[in-house]
C-alpha cells in the first residue's frame, strides 16, 4: 500500500484563513490585544460543529478578526506550509479572502506583504512552491470585487489567480462576470467555488461566464450528464475536498462521498483540504481517510496526486519534475 500522506502532491484547494487553528488564534488575539467569544482554545474547538457552510463561514470569519499585523499573517501562512511540507505537499495554490481584512481596515499590503514573506521562506526552507489566488466573497457586492480587484492589480506578480468563494446559494457566478471578465483581460487566471451547495447549473455558469480554469468543490456537477462530459472532454480540474463536505454536510458520510464517481467517469479530480483547522484534517488526511472509506487502490491514489500537478498553475518543467517524482514514489511502492 503506498504512503498517501507521503505522495507528492500539490494542494489546490486551500483556504489560508482556514488554517488558523484555535491555539495560534489565542496567541495571536493575546499579542494584538484582542478579546475572544471564546475563554478557552478547548472551548473554541467545542464551537466546531456545523451544520452548513454558512454554520462554519459564521464561526471562520470571526476567528480571522484577530488578524491584524503583516507578521500575524505571516505567522499563519508559515504554520500551514510547515505542516503542508510534512505531509507530501511539494505546490500550493491558496486561497486568500482580501476584503475579509480590508473591510475591518486592514490594508491589503499587509495582506499581501505577510502571506508572500511567507511563502518565499517555505520555498527556501522546504522546497515547497507556491502561488496566492484572491478570492472575492461572493455574498458582497460586484462592486466591492471591483474595488478589491483594483487593489490587487500593483501586486498582479504575487497574485497568479482570482477565485469566488463564502456563500454559495444565491449569489450566482453571474454577479461577477464583469469583474471576472477585468481580471482576466489584467492577466489573472480564474477559479471559482461552485456546485458546493449550489446546484449544477452554477459549475455551467462558473465555465460559460466566468471562465475558470478549474472549479472549486463541484461535487454536485455529477447530478447533470452533460456536465460531467463537459467537465471530462475539456479536463477541467475539479478540486475536491472531501472531509469539508462530510463537515457541512454536502454528502452524508465518507463512505458516500462522490469522488471515486469522478475517478470512474474519467474528471480530473483532486483531493485538498478545504479548511483543514476546521474540518478534522490536513491534505493528508483528507487522501488517507478518503481512500480508506472508498477503498481506493493505489493506482487511483497515484492519479489523484498526478491529477493535482496537471490541474497546478506552475510551470511545465515544474510539472514535469513533481510528476517524475511521483513516478518515483509509485514505482518504489510498487517493489517493496
Ligand atoms: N470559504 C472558506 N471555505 C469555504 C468553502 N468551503 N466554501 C465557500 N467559501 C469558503
Ligand atoms: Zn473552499
Amino acid at each position: 500500500m503506498i504512503d498517501a500522506v507521503r505522495l507528492p502532491k500539490a494542494e489546490l484547494h486551500l483556504h489560508i484563513e482556514g488554517t488558523f487553528e484555535p491555539e495560534l488564534i489565542f496567541e495571536i488575539a493575546a499579542r494584538n490585544g484582542v478579546a475572544l467569544k471564546y475563554p478557552t482554545v478547548e472551548a473554541l474547538r467545542a464551537a466546531y460543529e456545523f451544520t452548513d457552510l454558512q454554520s462554519f463561514l459564521d464561526i471562520y470569519y470571526e476567528g480571522m478578526n484577530v488578524l491584524r499585523e503583516e507578521r500575524d499573517y505571516y505567522d499563519l501562512a508559515a504554520a500551514y506550509l510547515r505542516r503542508a511540507a510534512a505531509q507530501g505537499v511539494r505546490h500550493a495554490e491558496i486561497f486568500f479572502d482580501p476584503q475579509a481584512h480590508t473591510d475591518r481596515g486592514v490594508p491589503f499590503a499587509v495582506v499581501v506583504e505577510g502571506l508572500s514573506a511567507a511563502l518565499a521562506d517555505a520555498r527556501a526552507s522546504f522546497g515547497i512552491t507556491s502561488h496566492l489566488i484572491m478570492c472575492f466573497l461572493r455574498d458582497l457586492s460586484a462592486q466591492s470585487a471591483m474595488e478589491t480587484l483594483e487593489r490587487a492589480l500593483p501586486y498582479r506578480d504575487r497574485i497568479i489567480a482570482v477565485g469566488l468563494d463564502s456563500a454559495e446559494v444565491g449569489n450566482p457566478p453571474a454577479k461577477f462576470q464583469a469583474v471576472f471578465d477585468r481580471a482576466r483581460a489584467e492577466g489573472f487566471l480564474t477559479v471559482a467555488h461552485a456546485g458546493e451547495e449550489g446546484g449544477p447549473e452554477y459549475v455551467w455558469e462558473a465555465l460559460d461566464l466566468l471562465r475558470v480554469s478549474r472549479v472549486d468543490h463541484g461535487v454536485r456537477s455529477l447530478e447533470d450528464a452533460a456536465l460531467v462530459e463537459r467537465l471530462r472532454r475539456q479536463r477541467i480540474p475539479l478540486t475536491v475536498c472531501p472531509l469539508s463536505n462530510v463537515k457541512l454536510r454536502v454528502v452524508n458520510d465518507l463512505t458516500k462521498h462522490p469522488l471515486k464517481k469522478m475517478l470512474d467517469a474519467g474528471l480530473v479530480a483532486t483531493v485538498n483540504s478545504d479548511d483543514p483547522a476546521y474540518f478534522g484534517g490536513y491534505v493528508g488526511e483528507n487522501f488517507v481517510q478518503t481512500a480508506a472509506a472508498l477503498g481506493l487502490t493505489d493506482d487511483e491514489l497515484v492519479t489523484l496526486a498526478k491529477n493535482s500537478i496537471e490541474a497546478s498553475f506552475i510551470d511545465d518543467a515544474t510539472k514535469r519534475a513533481y510528476l517524475e517524482e511521483i513516478e518515483r514514489t509509485a514505482a518504489s511502492a510498487a517493489s517493496a
